[in-house]
């Protein structure tokens, strides 16, 4: 008897130490009620297990790996690793609520802090006009419109699924004052005269490329958040600071240059 309630009482921490071990392991991100495993970082680890720990440890109700982010939509790939398959979520970040499909749509809840940052520099400048050139389901576009109603700001994207959750964001944010414009920002750009006292370029692989399409939407004194990948801080003209938003790879990171127009 005794012997038998000292084995039953021993068995919890026993399989505590188990999960610490694996989700210590382990990288991942919460979006919504979704954890989102890298599949690298579980390689040689049993998957079934990784998604039962997390499962049973976390509040969500599904696992998903995640493979490359590619193509100009940048969507990750993702595989089932347990509970449902569900990929649709809500997710709230920095007083907002962001509706999305992370099989369908990019979104980066690491992000968070910097798009908080963004908006108080915007504060600190005092933009009216802002033009989110990438704008995903809204992270940027939304904040900056909810934390001043009477700013302005034109989101673009292409994704017309991303485009779908931002409009829908929009409204479960009750902001009106964001313009949702879908279609290539090249094609947008062309019909429509914005001109914007910020710029947000948050596509880092290729934004270095749409900066002259940027200078035509800005006056001097526009300032310029531009998002891009760099081993070392990157030189750009009329750049003013730039900062290191997170690692990308092994000796390579993003950065956030800000360049004065
Ligand atoms: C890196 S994601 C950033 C999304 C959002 N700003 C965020 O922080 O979650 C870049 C977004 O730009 C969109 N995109 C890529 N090329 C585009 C283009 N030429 N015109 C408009 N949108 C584009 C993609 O579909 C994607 O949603």
């Amino acid at each position: 008897m005794d012997g038998d309630f000292v084995w039953k009482s021993f068995q919890p921490i026993k399989k505590r130490k188990t999960h610490l071990d694996i989700i210590g392991r382990i990288s991942f991100d919460i979006v919504g009620d979704i954890a989102l495993v890298d599949l690298k970082a579980i390689s040689g680890l049993d998957r079934k297990e990784v998604a039962d720990t997390l499962l049973s440890t976390l509040p969500i109700r599904s696992v998903f790996g995640v493979g490359e982010v590619s193509g100009e939509f940048r969507v990750a790939q993702l595989v089932h690793l347990g509970g449902s398959r569900n990929t649709l979520t809500l997710h709230k970040e920095n007083k907002c609520v962001f509706e999305l499909d992370v099989a369908r749509v990019y979104f980066n809840p690491r992000l968070a802090t910097e798009r908080a940052r963004v908006e108080r520099r915007i504060s600190q400048e005092g933009a009216r006009v802002i033009l989110d050139m990438f704008a995903g389901a809204g992270p940027f576009s939304i904040l900056i419109a909810k934390m001043d109603k009477t700013r302005v700001v034109h989101a673009i994207e292409k994704n017309p699924v991303a485009c779908h959750f931002l409009r829908r964001n929009v409204e479960l944010n009750k902001v009106s004052n964001v313009i949702v414009h879908e279609g290539d920002v090249r094609d947008i750009l062309a019909t429509q005269k914005i001109e914007a006292d910020a710029i947000i370029m948050n596509l880092p692989h290729t934004a270095i490329n749409f900066l002259p399409l940027a200078l035509k939407c800005s006056h001097p004194g526009t300032l310029i958040f531009l998002y891009t990948i760099s081993a070392d801080e990157p030189d750009i003209q009329g750049m003013e600071r730039a900062r290191k938003v997170k690692s990308y790879a092994p000796g390579v990171s993003i950065w956030c240059v800000e360049v004065r127009v």
